[in-house]
């Protein structure tokens, strides 16, 4: 069967999808080359607004009408909103061949048997008494790949559907993780993003550790352990880790990042707001004040330390004040780059029974603004490495630019920079940066002398 996967959302759902993809191929389907050519289309839905839900439906509306003229071809649903909704999307969308969970990727060729034999309309959810197995299934040729050791969040941010969705924290074992990425080093694999909703969470709620086990730098906290096991896997050259929270900034994970050399010095660390009132409400459990000294600890002697963040404007009540309270601590806190999201009620969150106040204009107002700021200050930062070499992982022809190639540098800033016969995708390159732009970096690769 040839399949088509449409991914929405997270870096999770990405890795969910690659995991779908490979866990297919294993079991003999082909990728199809776009939506006619396909026999089975998944989508891979997010909840995390409700323009995220009412777009994934309206897609798969359209695509169990095409069964109209392709009467063979089956459309399920997969991710957080498949979850969420479960059954409901059938009443909704009844031409709809299946639903799977958040956790189900390995269910799906049997899925796909039962299909075959006639079946239609199956839901399969995940079930919160059952210990899962994550999926270490990925497709080859990549340079750089996502390694899932955290489901589920135990966080309750008002707002937030996720831990509803994705349900409770579950951390895999250190040893299937490290095997997981020492297959992947093996196969060429150079940098690793390890991924959890609430990453630094890892370890808290299942013990993963054999107990005993010294480590080398002295590391007690889990996450700390796992960087510097999964740093000694021959191959590899860079270690990222994603989402966090700055109650997980402990002093151990600060030094970690810093004496751990493969661990990149870039963390993705949602704000989500810059007044104390509002955090509170959110139930983040920091104020501005505590995210600020976490990022100065992180930062501390660090001044290429880069941050990327996620905020909410319009979040219910958030006057004026409070939204330029956000904007004071973008700028203090120096966010290399943003993601700015509009409040959208979730259903069962805390936060959908506030009023949802803040008029629609003038979220989208608020969020201009962010943008426009985010913009200057994303500028003036990367303008600042005008004139440095850096070490750029080389990923291949440029997505922007199909006469030059891409790749990050360890801050992970994306560089363009013409490309060399010497130079092969996982090369570790010196690159002059020339010019910038917010999201961008522009440069020359310096040639060894001699
Ligand atoms: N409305 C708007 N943005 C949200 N996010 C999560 N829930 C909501 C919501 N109900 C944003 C947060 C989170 C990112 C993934 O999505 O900023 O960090
Ligand atoms: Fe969207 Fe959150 Fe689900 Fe990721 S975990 S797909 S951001 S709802």
């Amino acid at each position: 069967m040839k399949y088509l996967l449409h991914t929405y959302g997270c870096q999770m759902n990405v890795r969910d999808a690659e995991a779908v993809a490979a866990i297919l191929e294993a079991a003999g389907h082909l990728p199809a080359i776009n939506e006619d050519d396909a026999d089975l289309i998944l989508v891979n839905t997010c909840s995390v607004r409700g323009k995220a839900e009412d777009k994934a439906v309206g897609k798969l509306g359209l695509l169990c009408a095409t069964k109209r003229t392709a009467p063979h071809r089956l459309v399920g649903v997969m991710g957080c909103m498949a979850q969420r909704r479960g059954a409901a999307l059938r009443q909704k969308i009844p031409l709809l061949d299946f639903v799977v969970g958040t956790r189900q990727q390995q269910a799906i060729p049997a899925i796909l048997d039962r299909l075959a034999a006639g079946e239609r309309g199956i839901v399969q959810l995940d079930d919160p008494g059952v210990a899962p197995r994550v999926p270490d299934a990925h497709l080859s040729g990549g340079i750089s790949a996502f390694v899932t050791i955290l489901l589920g969040c135990n966080r309750r941010c008002a707002y937030c559907v996720v831990p509803d969705v994705r349900g409770a924290e579950y951390s895999r074992p250190a040893a299937e993780v490290i095997e997981e990425v020492r297959g992947l080093a093996a196969r060429g694999v150079r940098e690793v993003t390890l991924l959890g909703q609430s990453v630094m969470s890892y370890g808290r709620s299942n013990p993963v550790w054999e107990r005993g086990a010294p480590s080398p730098g002295g590391f007690r906290e889990d996450l700390p352990r796992l960087l510097e096991a999964v740093s000694a896997i021959p191959g590899l050259c860079r270690i990222r880790f994603t989402s966090g929270h700055p109650s997980g900034c402990t002093p151990e994970l600060v030094r970690a990042m810093r004496e751990i050399l493969l661990v990149c010095p870039h963390l993705h660390l949602p704000v989500q707001s810059g007044s104390d009132r509002i955090l509170g409400l959110m139930r983040r459990g920091y104020t501005a004040a505590d995210y600020l000294d976490a990022v100065a600890r992180l930062r501390e002697g660090r001044p290429d330390f880069a941050l990327t963040s996620d905020v909410i404007v319009g979040f219910p009540t958030e006057t004026a004040e409070e939204f330029d309270a956000s904007r004071r601590l973008m700028e203090a806190a120096a966010f290399d780059n943003t993601y700015i999201f509009k409040y959208s009620p979730r259903p069962n969150t805390p936060a959908a029974a506030m009023p949802d106040d803040v008029l629609a204009g003038e979220k989208v107002r608020r969020n201009q603004v962010l943008l426009e700021e985010q913009d200057v200050r994303g500028q003036r930062l990367n303008e600042a490495y005008v004139g440095r070499t850096v070490e750029v992982l080389a990923e291949g022809v440029s997505l922007r630019n199909a006469q030059r190639w891409s790749g990050r540098t360890p801050t992970n800033k994306i560089v363009v920079f013409p490309h060399l016969p010497s130079i092969a995708a996982g090369d570790l390159v010196p690159v002059r940066i020339t010019s910038a732009k917010p999201q961008a970096l522009y440069g020359e690769v310096v040639l060894p002398e001699g």
